[in-house]
C-alpha cells in the first residue's frame, strides 16, 4: 500500500473462459484529462472539459484544484467537468494531496507561471520505478525559475520580469517534463523550444486544449515543440473534449483476444495504437476498422508468440506491457518482453505464475513459454496496469479468479468490470 493508493476491500471475481463479444465504448483519456485539469490553473476564466471519466485520479486532481482556491463541478453522468480558476488563492499543494497521484506534479509549471511562486510536495513513492523529476527541475530553472527542493517540497519562485523563453533539450522524452515545461512556457516572455519532447497523443491534446484557451503552441506530437509566450489577458474560456484513452482501448483489445472472442471497440483512434495493432496482427489477430473510430477485433485460433520491447511513443507502450504479458502466457511458442521505461514493472509476473504461466525474468527481460491453460487463482495487482493484466489473465483462465488491488484499478479504468460484463464476461465486483 503506497501513499498514492486509496484503500478498498473490494475484489473482482471472474469465472474464466467466456469469449468477449459485443461492443464497448472507450472513455476519455486519463493521462490527457489529468494534465488538462492542471493546465486550467493557467486560465483565469471558466473552462469546460468533456468526456472526463469518473476515475479516482480525476477526483484527486479536483481536490488539489479546490485546495488552490479553484471551483470545480463534476457531472459524472454527463462526464463534464467545469473548472473555474479565476478564484485561485493559493500556490501551495500539500503532501496529503499530491502524494495520492504522481500525475499531480505537473501542477508545478502552471502554478509557478500563474502565481509567480509555488510550493508543491514531491509526489512520493511508486511501485513501478523511481520516476525522477530532474528534467522538470532543470527545465524550469532554464526558464529562469528559482527552485529549491527541501523537506519533501519543491519551493519555486519566478524572478522579477517573469519567466523567459529558452531553447530546452530533454535528455529523455519524458511526458511529465514535457507537459510541465510546456505549461510553464505558456506565460513566459518570448519563444520556448522543447527539443526531444515526448510525442505522445496526450501531449498534443494538452497543447490543443491550451491553444483553444488562447496559448500559442506548435509542434506538439513531434520531438520539437515551440511555445510563443502570451499574457494572462490573452487566455480565455473554452470548451474542450478530451481524446479517447488509447491504453483503455488497448486493454479491451487484448482482453477480447485473450478470450478468443469477437468484439467492436468504439471511440478509439487507431493511429494512436499502431505499435500494438501491428504486433497483434503479426501474432494472428484480425483487426478490421469500422469507420474512423471503431475497430472489430477477433482471431483465427491460437495466437503466435512474439518479441516486444517497451519504448517511448510511438513505440510499444509500457502502460500495455502487463496486459500484453497476460495474453502472451497462452500463445504458441516462446515470447520475449523487454521493459525499458521502468525498472520495476514486473510485479504481475509472480501472480501470473501462480495462475500457471511459465515466465522467467532476468533483469528487465521476461521470457514466456506459452502454456495450454491458465487456472483461476486469488491474485493481487500492485499497480494500475498490473491489476488490469491480472483481470485479463482471469478472463482467460479455467475456473474462478479473485483479483484484489482494485484501489489501483479505480485510479485509471472507468467501470472496468461493468464494461467487461456487458461484453459477456462472467465477472462481478464484490465487497469482502
Ligand atoms: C506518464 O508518466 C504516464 N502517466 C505513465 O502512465 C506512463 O507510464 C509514462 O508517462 C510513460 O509513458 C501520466 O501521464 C499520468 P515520464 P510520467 O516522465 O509523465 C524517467 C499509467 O499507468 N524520468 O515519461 O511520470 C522516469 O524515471 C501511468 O497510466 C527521468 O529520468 O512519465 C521514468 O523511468 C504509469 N527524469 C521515465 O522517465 C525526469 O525528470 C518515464 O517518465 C522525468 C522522467
Amino acid at each position: 500500500m503506497t501513499a498514492n493508493s486509496i484503500e478498498t476491500k473490494d475484489k473482482i471475481l471472474i469465472n474464466g473462459l467466456k469469449p468477449l463479444n459485443g461492443q464497448v465504448r472507450i472513455s476519455g483519456a486519463k493521462n490527457a484529462v489529468l494534465k488538462q485539469i492542471a493546465a486550467s490553473i493557467l486560465i483565469p476564466h471558466p473552462v469546460i472539459l468533456k468526456d472526463v471519466p469518473a476515475l479516482q485520479d480525476v477526483y484527486r486532481m479536483i481536490d488539489i484544484l479546490h485546495a488552490l482556491g479553484a471551483k470545480c463541478e463534476f457531472d459524472e453522468k454527463q462526464e463534464i467537468l467545469k473548472i473555474n480558476c479565476s478564484t485561485l488563492s493559493s500556490s501551495y499543494a500539500p503532501f496529503e494531496l499530491v502524494s495520492k497521484l504522481r500525475a499531480s506534479f505537473v501542477i508545478l509549471g502552471p502554478i509557478l507561471a500563474r502565481c509567480g511562486n509555488a510550493k508543491v510536495s514531491l509526489p512520493g513513492g511508486c511501485q513501478i520505478g523511481t520516476r525522477r523529476i530532474d528534467l522538470h527541475e532543470k527545465g524550469l530553472k532554464s526558464l529562469g525559475a528559482h527552485l529549491e527542493i527541501t523537506h519533501g517540497y519543491v519551493e519555486a519562485h519566478v524572478p522579477e520580469g517573469g519567466l523567459v523563453g529558452k531553447e530546452l533539450h530533454l535528455d529523455i522524452p519524458s511526458n511529465g517534463a514535457t507537459e510541465n515545461l510546456m505549461m510553464a512556457a505558456v506565460l513566459a516572455k518570448g519563444l520556448t523550444i522543447i527539443e526531444n519532447a515526448a510525442k505522445d497523443p496526450e501531449i498534443e491534446d494538452l497543447a490543443n486544449f491550451l491553444n483553444c484557451c488562447g496559448a500559442k503552441i506548435t509542434g506538439a506530437g513531434s520531438h520539437r515543440i515551440e511555445i510563443e509566450g502570451v499574457t494572462l489577458n490573452d487566455l480565455h474560456s473554452c470548451e474542450y473534449t478530451t481524446l479517447p484513452d488509447r491504453i483503455e482501448a488497448g486493454t479491451f483489445i487484448i482482453a477480447v483476444l485473450a478470450t478468443g472472442g469477437k468484439a467492436i471497440i468504439d471511440n478509439v483512434i487507431p493511429k494512436h495504437l499502431t505499435a500494438l495493432l501491428s504486433k497483434l496482427e503479426e501474432m494472428g489477430a484480425v483487426i478490421t476498422p469500422i469507420g474512423d473510430k471503431s475497430l472489430e477485433i477477433s482471431s483465427n485460433g491460437r495466437l503466435k508468440a512474439t518479441e516486444i520491447s517497451t519504448v517511448w511513443y510511438p513505440g510499444f507502450p509500457t502502460d500495455l506491457q502487463p496486459q500484453m504479458m497476460a495474453l502472451l502466457t497462452k500463445t504458441d511458442g516462446v515470447s520475449i518482453l523487454k521493459e525499458n521505461i521502468y525498472e520495476d514493472r514486473f510485479s504481475h509476473v509472480e501472480e501470473l505464475v501462480r495462475m500457471g504461466a511459465d515466465i522467467q525474468v532476468n533483469n528487465h527481460i521476461a521470457i514466456l513459454k506459452g502454456v495450454d491453460k491458465l487456472t483461476g487463482a486469488p491474485v493481487t495487482g500492485s499497480d494500475l496496469r498490473a491489476t488490469a493484466g491480472l483481470i485479463i489473465a482471469g478472463l482467460a483462465a479455467d475456473g474462478i479468479s479473485e483479483v484484489r488491488g482494485l484501489n489501483h484499478l479505480d485510479r485509471g479504468y472507468n467501470s472496468f468490470a461493468d464494461k467487461l460484463s456487458s461484453l459477456g464476461a462472467d465477472i462481478k465486483r464484490i465487497n469482502d
